[in-house]
C-alpha cells in the first residue's frame, strides 16, 4: 500500500503544530455562502480598499519597462526618499543605508525572526501572522497578558512579568513585538508608555520590532509615536504602503534599522536572507513607490482623506456597538474593533456557544455577520472576543470605494456619508442589534 501523501514528506520543524487558522475556516464559509448566492456582511476582511492614487498609478505605468533585478536592499533613491519621509512624518532619524525594501513588511518580519536570536514576546492580542511566523522560524512565543476588562491595554508591568517568567523558565526572551496603531484592537500606544518601555527595553537589552504599518492611519487623541525616537539603537521599524495607500497587493514594505554597527549587522543578515529568497522587490513597484514616498502634496492629501474615511466608518461602528452595551476599546487608529461578548456568557452558553470560534460561526450562520475569533490573535477563546474590520462594507467594489472618495471631495458631510452611503454598514449594525436583542430576551425569559 502506498504511504500516505506519497511521495511527499514534510519538514517537522516548521509545519508541525501549524494549524490551519480559524481565519481560513471563516473565509471558506463566507466563500461558500457567496457561491450559493447568500448575503454576508463581511467584517472579517482587513484590507484597505481605496483606489490607487492616480499619480501613483501613472508612476507604475511609466515604469512598466523596468525589468532588471534590483539590489536586495532596494533602489537607493527610494531608500533616500523613505528616510526623508520617516524623518518628516514619524520624526525618526533614518539613514538610507539603514533601510531595506522588501515584498511587504510581512516578509521582512519573517526574515528578521529568522535572523535574530531569542524568544518572541507577543502582547495579547496580536496580529495573526506573528505567532505562526515565530513557529515557522523555530521561535518560542511568550504571551504578554492583557484583559478585556482593561480594554486589552498593554501595560509595562505585564511586559516585565512576562519577561521575568520567561527567564525564570530558563528562556531567552530577546525580542518584543510592538504594534501601534494596533491590529486587532485599534488602540495606540501613547508616548508616555513608549518612553517608559524604551527605558526598560534598554536596561533589559531587548530588541524591539516596531510594526508601525498603520502609523499614518491614526484618528484619535493619541498621536502616533515611534519607539525609534527613544530607543533608536534597539528598534527596527516596520512599515509599507499597504494600509495608508491601500497598496497591499503591490507588496512593498520597509524595515528601518538602527544606524549603529549592530544595526548594520542585523540589516546585513536580513539582506542575505532577501538575496537568497525573494532577491529584491518588484522593479516597477519600487520606481512607482518613489511617488508614494515623495511627499507629493496631492498624495499626502489623499492619505489624509482615506484616513478620514477609515476614521468615521470605524468610529461609527464602534459608537453603535457601544450603545448596544457591547464592550470594545475605543479605536484610535487602523480600521479594527475588538469587542468581547463576555457580558452575555450565560445566554450564549445556553446556545452551546462557549468559545469565540463558536460565536463567530454562529454570527455567520444566523446573522450573516462574518467576523474573526479573538483567539487567532492570541486572546483566550473563553473571552468571547471578535475582531471586526470596518474596511470592507460599502467598499465591496472599487467603484463603491471611488464613490466614497468622490463624495468627500464634493464636500458631503460625515453624517450624510454615514447615513446615505453606507447601507451595508447600517444593515450590519441592525444585525448586531437583533443578535443582542435575542440574547437579552433569552436572559430575561
Ligand atoms: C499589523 C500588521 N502588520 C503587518 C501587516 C502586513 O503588511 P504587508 O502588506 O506590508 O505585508 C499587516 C497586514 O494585514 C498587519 O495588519
Amino acid at each position: 500500500m502506498p504511504r500516505r501523501n506519497f511521495p511527499f514528506r514534510f519538514s517537522p520543524t516548521g509545519l508541525r503544530g501549524l494549524e490551519p487558522s480559524a481565519t481560513l475556516l471563516i473565509n471558506e464559509r463566507v466563500n461558500d455562502l457567496w457561491r450559493k448566492g447568500h448575503w454576508v456582511y463581511h467584517l472579517g476582511f482587513g484590507e484597505s480598499r481605496f483606489p490607487v492614487h492616480p499619480k501613483i498609478a501613472q508612476a507604475l505605468r511609466d515604469n512598466a519597462h523596468q525589468h532588471q533585478y534590483l539590489p536586495s536592499l532596494g533602489v537607493y533613491e527610494l531608500r533616500e526618499k523613505i528616510a526623508s519621509f520617516y524623518e518628516k512624518r514619524f520624526h525618526i532619524s533614518a539613514s538610507p543605508d539603514s533601510i531595506i525594501v522588501g515584498p511587504g513588511s510581512k516578509a521582512l518580519i519573517y526574515a528578521l525572526l529568522l535572523a535574530l536570536d531569542g524568544e518572541l514576546m507577543l502582547p495579547t492580542p496580536s496580529w495573526v501572522s506573528y505567532q505562526p511566523q515565530a513557529h515557522l522560524t523555530g521561535k518560542r512565543v511568550n504571551w504578554i497578558h492583557s484583559t478585556p476588562e482593561e480594554g486589552w491595554e498593554l501595560k509595562l508591568s505585564a511586559v516585565e512579568d512576562a519577561v521575568e517568567e520567561a527567564r525564570r523558565k530558563w528562556g531567552n526572551p530577546g525580542i518584543v513585538l510592538l504594534n501601534s496603531p494596533n491590529n486587532p484592537t485599534g488602540r495606540m500606544l501613547p508616548s508616555t508608555f513608549i518612553k517608559a518601555f524604551a527605558q526598560y527595553a534598554r536596561e533589559q537589552e531587548l530588541i524591539v520590532l516596531s510594526d508601525e504599518i498603520y502609523g499614518l492611519v491614526e484618528h484619535g487623541s493619541v498621536k502616533h509615536y515611534s519607539i525609534a525616537r527613544d530607543y533608536p539603537e534597539g528598534s527596527v521599524v516596520l512599515g509599507g504602503l499597504s494600509k495608508h495607500l491601500s497598496l497591499g497587493g503591490w507588496r512593498l514594505g520597509v524595515a528601518i534599522f538602527p544606524s549603529t554597527r549592530a544595526g548594520a549587522q542585523a540589516l546585513e543578515a536580513v539582506r542575505s536572507i532577501a538575496s537568497e529568497t525573494w532577491s529584491a522587490s518588484t522593479a516597477p513597484v519600487q520606481f512607482a513607490a518613489l511617488m508614494a514616498y515623495g511627499m507629493d502634496p496631492d498624495v499626502w492629501d489623499y492619505i489624509q482623506l482615506c484616513t478620514h474615511l477609515h476614521a468615521i466608518r470605524t468610529k461609527y461602528l464602534w459608537r453603535n456597538l457601544t450603545e448596544m452595551g457591547i464592550r470594545a476599546p475605543q479605536p484610535e487608529g487602523a480600521f479594527y474593533l475588538f469587542p468581547d461578548f463576555g457580558r452575555w456568557r450565560r445566554p450564549l452558553a445556553r446556545l452551546g456557544i462557549h468559545t469565540d470560534a463558536q460565536l463567530a460561526l454562529f454570527l455567520l450562520d444566523e446573522f450573516q455577520l462574518a467576523t474573526l475569533p479573538g483567539s487567532v490573535f492570541g486572546a483566550p477563546a473563553s473571552a468571547l472576543a471578535l475582531r471586526l474590520s470596518s474596511s470592507y462594507l460599502d467598499m465591496e467594489t472599487s467603484e463603491q470605494a471611488q464613490t466614497l472618495v468622490d463624495a468627500v471631495l464634493a464636500g458631503v458631510s460625515d453624517a450624510t456619508l454615514l447615513q446615505e452611503f453606507h447601507p451595508n454598514m447600517n444593515a450590519a449594525i441592525k444585525q448586531f442589534q437583533r443578535f443582542i436583542d435575542s440574547l437579552e430576551s433569552d436572559a430575561t425569559s
